[in-house]
């Protein structure tokens, strides 16, 4: 898997600005040359690039097929600042630089029923899900998590085009209105699907319930948005073959780390193991994963790592990088 640095960029213009909530504003893009964005798929993301150090992961929140990409950004006071810095930045007419469509949260669209679960700002996958199903003429339900009405984002939008298919669970509404994903999945048909996005204990007991509610694990996709990581470990080595670069990580030093006090460039975006952009082949060795991104077939075949959390239960690593 390559970074998405490496991928072609394209120069964007936010054609629309509009604040949805006190903390989340809705930014529409559009090519600055006017030309056609590449298609993309429901669940799809892209990469906006502030600088080189400040890249950083959206969900596509609308329609596939409308020729725009559009966000939902929170304006998060616990980010790093790519997204304090896009709310304070981008205004309508701002030109900006993104990555084409890339899509880790793809729609299984031929499942009997989908259950699309969102919380807080992760209902933006979900919005982009809801419509491609509802375009497919597939059953699905819509259920937006959130700590209260003021605090969700697109909600006139998502009451109209989705009607009952839309369950709101608001915080403040009383424990008639929580959500549990348990009893959805045991009342949902056969051969039903889940879907989740939002905070990372959100999602973590989203698909603990679905799991005890006896929905296998193919049938429960998720994607992190953040994730706390526990880095350390037992010291390693490891041998970055194309760099011809050997490095000793030390127990509470990522390899990412290590590597770049090397020399060796490494490119990272969300340093917490759930955007992929440090993802590299393993030649030799075998990895500890970490991360949130790779599935469990990917990291059962042992050959690809996340460099900025992932560690060894081997003493030597020989990555490709
Ligand atoms: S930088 Fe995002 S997974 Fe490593």
């Amino acid at each position: 898997m390559t970074s998405s640095i490496n991928e072609t960029l394209i120069r964007a213009t936010v054609t629309r600005r509009e604040n949805q909530t006190d903390d989340i504003a809705l930014f529409e893009l559009s090519a600055a040359d006017g030309s056609a964005l590449p298609p993309f798929q429901a669940g799809a993301h892209i990469d906006v690039i502030l600088d080189d150090d400040t890249i950083r992961q959206y969900s596509l929140s609308n329609a596939p097929g409308e020729g725009v990409y559009r966000l939902g950004i929170l304006n998060d006071p616990n980010s790093r600042g790519g997204s304090k810095r896009i709310h304070a930045e981008l205004e309508t007419g701002a030109e900006l630089t993104i990555s084409a469509p890339r899509n880790h949260f793809p729609l299984e669209l031929a499942a009997s029923h989908s259950l699309l679960i969102g919380g807080g700002i992760g209902i933006t996958p979900m919005i982009a899900m809801a419509y491609a199903l509802k375009a497919a003429g597939r059953s699905f339900e819509l259920h937006y998590c959130s700590r209260s009405e003021s605090k969700a984002a697109f909600l006139a939008e998502l009451k109209r085009e989705f009607g009952e298919q839309l369950v709101l669970h608001f915080d403040d509404a009383g424990d008639a209105a929580r959500i549990d994903p348990k009893a959805l999945c045991q009342d949902a048909v056969q051969g039903s699907h889940v879907y989740v996005c939002g905070p990372g204990g959100f999602m973590d007991w989203v698909i603990e319930q679905s799991k005890a509610a006896g929905l296998p694990d193919a049938q429960i996709h998720f994607e992190y948005f953040s994730a706390e990581v526990d880095i350390s470990g037992e010291a390693f080595e490891v041998f970055a073959e194309t760099s011809g670069v050997t490095v000793q990580v030390g127990p509470n030093e990522s390899i990412a780390t290590a590597l770049k006090a090397a020399g060796v460039k490494v490119q990272m975006s969300c340093e917490e193991g759930v955007c992929g952009t440090c993802i590299c082949d393993v030649l030799e060795g075998t990895p500890d994963h970490r991360d949130h991104f790779l599935t469990e077939e990917e990291k059962e075949d042992n050959d690809q790592i996340a460099l900025c959390c992932s560690r060894a239960k081997s003493a030597r690593l020989v990555i490709d990088i």
